[in-house]
């Protein structure tokens, strides 16, 4: 039986990876301090609270456990914050990784596999963005992500690290047995803050700009399944444990859904009112940002299962009433 420490797996995607592994027959020893997780969301494997900023910790946890890998969901994600406060951001997501990654060549854990985002590539230069696009971040977030990528290219020089970056466009959906979801504390992803709306948690919706250049002015976002990020995670781990390769991937749909797309889609859903309120574009919002994840349905042999944007909101729904 394979092991792998999940960092981050009380959060909102980890938590449905560390479910997903232990189906797949996997053993899940989780590694996360709680600072935006739940330590109920670990519902499978072992739960050792903790930061991955302690060598000590990292030292007793590699030492009693052989681990076959490390999928890495740690990090703080909150692109406004990350610009008022990017010390926060390049300790955590950059610093603390780099002691992760330390812990691994010590021990000698070769296989790794990280969240990076859409973030790292900043403006879209083209309508689909592939792995080929330029990454140039425009917030800290994006460039603590992007600092972490390159960090892997010479770990993978240095000590024969090898790993697999998936850059996601916007997770979204939930559990689809109903048993995980998203619990960000800010909320500010669109599909949660929607349905706290229908759900009467929110009263209202805020849009931020319809005046761009998109069939109805809203700006439009890919969104993937959490569930569809979880089997692309088992595949990038069997690929990097076939090919001893380490690579990239755009993890997204490739359909951009508009965000009163999302809202409308909501509302037939849940069949409630989603009260909306139309503010002023936002600074350093794309109009669009669409994945072309071409390659990793051709080299991952990827395919997702709930590409629906109704399957996406149907699951969180169930999910939002549960809590
Ligand atoms: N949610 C998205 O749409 C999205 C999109 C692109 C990339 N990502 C990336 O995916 C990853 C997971 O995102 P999420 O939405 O599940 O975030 P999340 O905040 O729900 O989960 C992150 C987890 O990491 C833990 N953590 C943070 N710092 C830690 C530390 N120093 N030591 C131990 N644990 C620590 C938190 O407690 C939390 O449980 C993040 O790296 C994020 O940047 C997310």
């Amino acid at each position: 039986m394979q092991s792998i420490l999940v960092v981050g797996g009380a959060g909102y995607i980890g938590s449905h990876m560390v479910k997903y592994l232990d189906r797949a027959g996997y053993r899940v020893v989780v590694l996360d301090n709680l600072s935006t997780g739940h330590a109920d969301a670990v519902r499978y494997g072992e739960l050792i609270v903790g930061d991955m900023a302690d060598s000590e910790l990292l030292d007793r946890l590699f030492r009693s456990h052989r681990f076959d890998a490390v999928m890495h969901f740690a990090a703080f994600s909150l692109v406004g914050e990350s610009v008022g406060n990017p010390g926060k951001y390049y300790r955590n997501n950059v610093a603390n990784t780099l002691n992760l990654l330390d812990a691994m060549v010590r021990h000698q854990v070769r296989h790794f596999v990280f969240s990076s985002t859409a973030a790292t590539f900043g403006e879209p230069q083209s309508d689909r963005i592939d792995e080929s696009h330029p990454q140039k971040p425009i917030n800290p977030y994006g460039r603590s992500k992007l600092m972490v990528e390159h960090l892997l290219a010479d770990y993978d020089a240095a000590y024969g690290l090898k790993s697999v970056c998936l850059r996601y466009f916007n997770a979204a959906g939930a559990d689809p047995e109903g048993e995980l979801g998203e619990r960000h504390n800010p909320e500010t992803h669109l599909i949660p803050l929607v349905l706290q709306a229908a759900s009467g948690r929110r009263s209202h919706i805020h849009v931020f700009g319809t005046d761009y250049d998109t069939p109805d002015g809203s700006c439009l976002r890919d969104y993937i399944h959490v569930q569809d990020l979880c089997s692309a995670h088992q595949l990038a781990l069997q690929w990097l444990q076939a090919r001893q390769q380490s690579q990239q991937f755009n993890l997204g749909n490739g359909d951009g859904y508009s965000v009163l797309d999302v809202i409308e889609t909501a509302r037939t859903v849940t069949g409630q009112q989603i009260p909306v309120l139309i503010e002023d574009r936002r600074a350093g919002d794309p109009a669009r940002l669409i994945a072309d994840a071409t390659f990793a349905h051709q080299h991952l042999g990827w395919k997702p299962e709930y590409p629906a944007l109704e399957d996406m909101i149907a699951h969180a729904w169930h999910w939002e009433q549960s809590i």
